[in-house]
């Protein structure tokens, strides 16, 4: 998916619901990230937001999880205020940029309190 503000139509940012896995699970993997001239303007959480609905809504999931390196500062920021809870960590869990990275795991689930849908 692509954020983009309503008014201009500017293109600010993207999110993938990657992995979705049905039956028992009912679940997807965040993936995210914002175009630099919009970075650090809300405008994320307010896609990510957005996203969760969708997720839950629209594609019947019960849990979105999010996969944060600990010193992602930004990205922890956003998702704890969005509601997600800390559920664990990972050592090694993803090979970036040849390396396999530490992971600490998020997830909100359907049954917690949602992220207001932005009105603009
Ligand atoms: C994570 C990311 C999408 C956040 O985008 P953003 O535009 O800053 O998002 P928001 O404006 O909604 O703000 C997120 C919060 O992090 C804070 N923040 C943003 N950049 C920061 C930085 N470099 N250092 C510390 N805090 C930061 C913001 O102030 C805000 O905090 P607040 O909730 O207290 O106001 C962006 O930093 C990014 O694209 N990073 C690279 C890709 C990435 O890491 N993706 C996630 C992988 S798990």
């Amino acid at each position: 998916m692509v954020v983009c503000l309503r008014n201009q139509g500017d293109l600010v940012g993207m999110i993938n619901i990657n992995d979705i896995v049905r039956g028992s699970y009912q679940k997807g993997v965040l993936g995210y990230a914002v175009f630099l001239p919009y970075a650090r303007q809300g405008y994320m959480a307010a896609g990510i937001a957005l996203a969760v609905h969708y997720a839950f809504e629209c594609l019947d999931l019960n849990r979105v999880e999010a996969d944060i390196q600990p010193d992602n500062e930004a990205s922890l920021k956003l998702v704890r205020r969005l509601g997600f809870r800390k559920e664990g960590f990972s050592p090694g869990f993803i090979k970036i940029a040849g390396l396999w990275r530490d992971h600490e795991r998020w997830a909100i689930t359907r049954d917690m309190e949602l992220p207001a849908v932005p009105k603009e």
